[in-house]
């Protein structure tokens, strides 16, 4: 049976990638109108900025390095150049969605000036978050469930089941989910976000 932890990944990820995904979406429709977003606009980047800082960067990338990696380097040392470089992609994501939330805020402020570098630093974003997730489905989850032991993955569904996104279904905690209600009540219907996931 396939590991809860698994699972769990591999919801998280998807959730993400459609959140991740909205991004461009929104802008392109700007664009493509040559308008600028309006207060409903700009609420709804904002709270995708905000979604995705808030859960994966805080839940599901400590989870992956604190409790995952560690295993898969101590049973697959062959992998380590790889786990380094995810947790480096990890470390670095702090700071990006920073860096892309001040870039948002300075489109707001100062308009068209401003749009075209949020346009190129979301896209970058949006581009290299999606990379990496690929890259741990392809590369690091397949491995682990061929090196690590039934005692492991008990451990790890353990501490992954308290991880919990009410975009994935999982049964969410109270606070993610009135986070969640919002990002869904601020983002277009059309881009996604809603049951279909
Ligand atoms: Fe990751
Ligand atoms: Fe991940």
């Amino acid at each position: 049976m396939r590991p809860l932890t698994i699972k769990i990944i591999h919801d998280e990820h998807s959730a993400l990638a459609a959140m991740l995904r909205s991004i461009p979406l929104l802008l392109a429709e700007q664009r493509r109108h040559m308008t600028l977003p309006d207060a409903a606009g700009f609420a709804a980047l904002r709270a995708l900025l905000f979604y995705v800082d808030e859960f994966p960067e805080r839940r599901h990338h400590p989870k992956e390095s604190q409790l995952l990696f560690p295993k898969l380097r101590a049973r697959a040392p062959e992998i380590r150049p790889l786990l380094d470089r995810l947790d480096e992609d990890h470390l670095r994501g702090e700071r990006a969605i920073r860096d892309l939330e001040h870039a948002l805020l300075g489109f707001e402020m100062m308009g068209e000036a401003r749009r075209a570098a949020f346009e190129v630093m979301a896209e970058r974003y949006v581009r290299a978050y999606l990379q990496h997730m690929e890259l741990e489905e392809r590369e690091i989850l397949p491995l682990a469930l061929q090196v690590l032991s039934p005692q492991d993955w008990a451990e790890l569904d353990d501490a992954f089941a308290t991880n919990k996104d009410p975009l994935t279904g999982h049964l969410p905690e109270a606070e993610y989910e009135q986070l969640f209600q919002k990002v869904l009540r601020a983002v277009p219907a059309p881009l996604g976000l809603g049951p279909a996931l």
